[in-house]
Parts: C-alpha cells; sequence; structure tokens
C-alpha cells in the first residue's frame, strides 16, 4: 500500500521515523515533506496528503505536526478525508476497523520513535471491517459531509 507522509516543522523530526517504519511494514512511503526544518503552517500539509489520497496516488497518510491537534483538524476540513489523532495503538488500529479512519495524526513533540513506530505498525496492517453497524455509522459521517444530516 502507498502511505503518503507528510509533516510541519512540529513533525519533521519524526518524519524519518515515520518513513522507515512504513517500509519496515512492507509498505511505500510518499514522501510530501516538509523537507527542512524551517516553520511552515500545517494546513498546508494536511492539503498535501489529502490531494494525494483523493487523486488516488495513496491509500492513507500520516500526517505529522508538534501535538497532532492542528494537522487533525485540518485534515479533516477536506471531504473524504477521515483523520484520527490515535498515540495510543488500540485506537491506531481500531480507528481504521470502525470509523475507516484513512489518516493518521501524530505529534512530534508527545510521542517518541519507538512508540511512533508501533503506531504506524497498527496503522498500516490494520483492515476497515464493514460490518453493518460500521457501515450505518460511517454512512452518517459522509452524509454529514454532504452538509445531510
Ligand atoms: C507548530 O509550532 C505547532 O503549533 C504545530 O506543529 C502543531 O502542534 C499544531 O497543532
Amino acid at each position: 500500500m502507498k502511505i503518503a507522509i507528510a509533516a510541519d516543522h512540529g513533525g519533521f523530526p519524526l518524519k524519518p521515523t515515520i518513513l522507515d517504519a512504513v517500509r519496515a511494514a512492507g509498505h511505500e512511503p510518499l514522501d510530501l515533506g516538509t523537507f527542512t526544518p524551517e516553520a511552515v503552517d500545517y494546513p498546508d500539509y494536511a492539503k498535501k496528503i489529502g490531494d494525494a489520497i483523493l487523486a488516488g496516488q495513496a491509500e492513507r497518510g500520516i500526517l505529522l505536526c508538534g501535538s497532532g491537534v492542528g494537522a487533525c483538524i485540518a485534515a479533516n476540513k477536506i471531504p473524504g478525508i477521515y483523520a484520527g489523532l490515535a498515540h495510543d495503538t488500540y485506537s491506531a488500529h481500531q480507528g481504521v476497523e470502525h470509523d475507516d479512519m484513512n489518516v493518521l495524526c501524530l505529534g512530534a513533540r508527545i510521542i517518541g520513535p519507538e512508540v511512533a513506530k508501533e503506531l504506524v505498525a497498527a496503522f498500516v496492517s490494520a483492515k476497515f471491517t464493514a460490518e453493518e453497524r460500521h457501515l450505518r455509522r460511517t454512512g452518517k459521517v459522509r452524509e454529514m459531509e454532504k452538509g445531510n444530516l
């Protein structure tokens, strides 16, 4: 699976660990920056991830900022992007299995590299279960997105 990776300057120090963890899990990272420690704006990187997923260049994304919060807020403004901030492995896989989360947001100032590797492994190996109750709930989220609910 192709996984888009993007980070602002807050997430930048963790990005190499995430790229390696994606490769170690047998997937292919698509590095969308940032490529220097210079300050940038996290919504621009949320947009890069969203565009890559919606264009079919990547199936999922991992988005990094300092806390993971700004990145998550911005990513969820993009219709078709279902981002979650998960610093525990249960949420990192359950967010995919139940909620069809397609972007994992991480805070590079909150977690260290070893926890980050475990989170990446949990996220990329998880699959949406498509059970009836989850389809009903994710369907309601999609209706909310369209302004119908
Ligand atoms: C950047 O200083 C920081 O505000 C950003 O990376 C992120 O933590 C926002 O939620």
